[in-house]
């Protein structure tokens, strides 16, 4: 009994080891990929690193990060703008885990105006049209820093009006964006502070 028993335990043995094998490669493929999301995936991105809004439904897909009200002028109550930052799910969650952005993240924020009334809250202003936007797109690998000028810092950085969300008029990120991210370079350039989903 004992020499048929034993062969059969350890092919059980190997079918289980196996199992688990395979079943920890695949949970770390998964988790590999969801973490490196390919540049190409959100079409936010070419071949040669231009940069476009993506063409995803982000405000349905993607997840909001957060909202910034631009105060009004002096004098005039509630908001003159608002700007809503929108990313992946999946930039999230590897944000969470590493406490960095994941490469091929991408932070859609949209400019747009408001309108401002007295509702049943108080004054209150609300979301209008897109105006345009700012696209972030992350690489740390820094591929095409040596090609395009919209690349630096393990990001592409690209700016849209409101006409035309696939051609940038940005033309060099150094001097159209980078300054005005300094206080967040310890962030990773991004004012994190603004997102509560990722503390
Ligand atoms: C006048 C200063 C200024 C310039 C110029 C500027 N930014 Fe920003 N950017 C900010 C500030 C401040 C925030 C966060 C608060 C806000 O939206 O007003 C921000 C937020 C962003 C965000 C949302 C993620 C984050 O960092 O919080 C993106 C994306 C972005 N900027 C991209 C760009 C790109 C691309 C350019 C250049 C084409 C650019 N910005 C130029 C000041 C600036």
């Amino acid at each position: 009994m004992k020499k048929i028993r034993k062969p059969i335990l350890l092919s059980t043995l190997l079918t289980v080891g196996l199992g688990v094998t395979v079943g920890l490669v695949s949970t770390l493929l998964t988790t590999t990929d969801s973490h490196s999301q390919t540049l190409e995936a959100t079409n936010a991105v070419d071949t040669v690193g231009n940069i476009r809004v993506p063409t995803v439904d982000y405000r349905k897909e993607w997840v909001a990060l957060g909202t910034w009200a631009v105060a009004a002028d002096e004098g005039v109550l509630g908001s003159k703008g608002m700007h809503v930052v929108y990313t992946q799910e999946e930039t999230i969650t590897a944000y969470l885990e590493t406490g960095n952005f994941p490469d091929g993240a991408v932070l859609v924020k949209e400019l747009l105006s408001t309108e401002t009334a007295d509702m049943t809250t108080g004054t209150i202003s609300r979301a209008g049209e897109i105006e345009g936007w700012f696209v972030m797109v992350k690489d740390s690998t820094g591929k095409f820093e040596s090609i395009n000028r919209l690349w630096g810092e393990g990001w592409g950085w690209a700016y849209f009006g409101a006409d035309d969300n696939a051609k940038t008029t940005t033309t060099d990120y150094e001097s159209e964006c980078l300054g005005c991210h300094v206080p967040a370079e310890a962030n990773d350039w991004i004012y994190t502070e603004g997102y509560p989903i990722l503390r």
